[in-house]
């Protein structure tokens, strides 16, 4: 198994954390309604746990192509530019949904039922994306042995950059 069949692990993982996440909204409810607070309180620990893991999946990936890319020619990762590309976004979805899961009472059952099903949908798009165009185009463009070594060279960044250490694990 190379990092790419681990990245599309991460990626069913996450789907079943953004499952989990939406188990906890209520199905149906009134435009000004609120959570009640357990429901808050369920959701936010789901929510918590799909960042955590979202976090750690996009840095490592991030890493693993920048790496990738340097093994291949400029004409030949265009595939993966929309995906690099991509990764900001993602982050930034990231930080909204933890401000999400940081709101009180201010939040409505709406509110939140609709950020998360826009950045839902956002997300599985990119992961889509990944393993539709992105992940098949470089399996055709560079070999086993030269993603092993740009995953090598990815775990070894991560390692240095003090803040991503505790994600790549998990
Ligand atoms: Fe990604
Ligand atoms: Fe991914």
């Amino acid at each position: 198994m190379d990092i790419i069949d681990c990245l599309l692990r991460g990626h069913k993982e996450l789907r079943r954390l953004m499952s989990a996440v939406e188990k906890c909204l209520p199905a149906q409810y009134l435009d000004a309604e609120q959570l009640r607070p357990e429901t808050m309180e369920k959701f936010k620990q789901a929510e918590n746990r799909l960042i955590a893991k979202l976090t750690a999946h996009e840095k490592l990936e991030q890493c693993f192509l920048v790496e990738a890319e340097k093994a291949m020619k400029p004409e030949e990762s265009s595939c993966l530019a929309a995906v690099m590309s991509d990764h900001e976004s993602i982050n930034d979805i990231s930080s909204i949904l933890s401000y999400l899961s940081g709101l009180g009472s201010e939040a409505t059952a709406y509110s939140i039922r609709f950020a998360v099903s826009s950045f839902f949908y956002r997300i599985n798009q990119h992961m889509n994306y990944e393993e539709k165009v992105a992940f098949p185009c470089l399996r055709r463009m560079i070999s086993p042995a030269r993603i092993a070594a740009a995953s090598k060279r990815a775990a070894a960044a991560l390692e240095q950059a003090p803040q991503a250490k505790g994600h790549v694990a998990t």
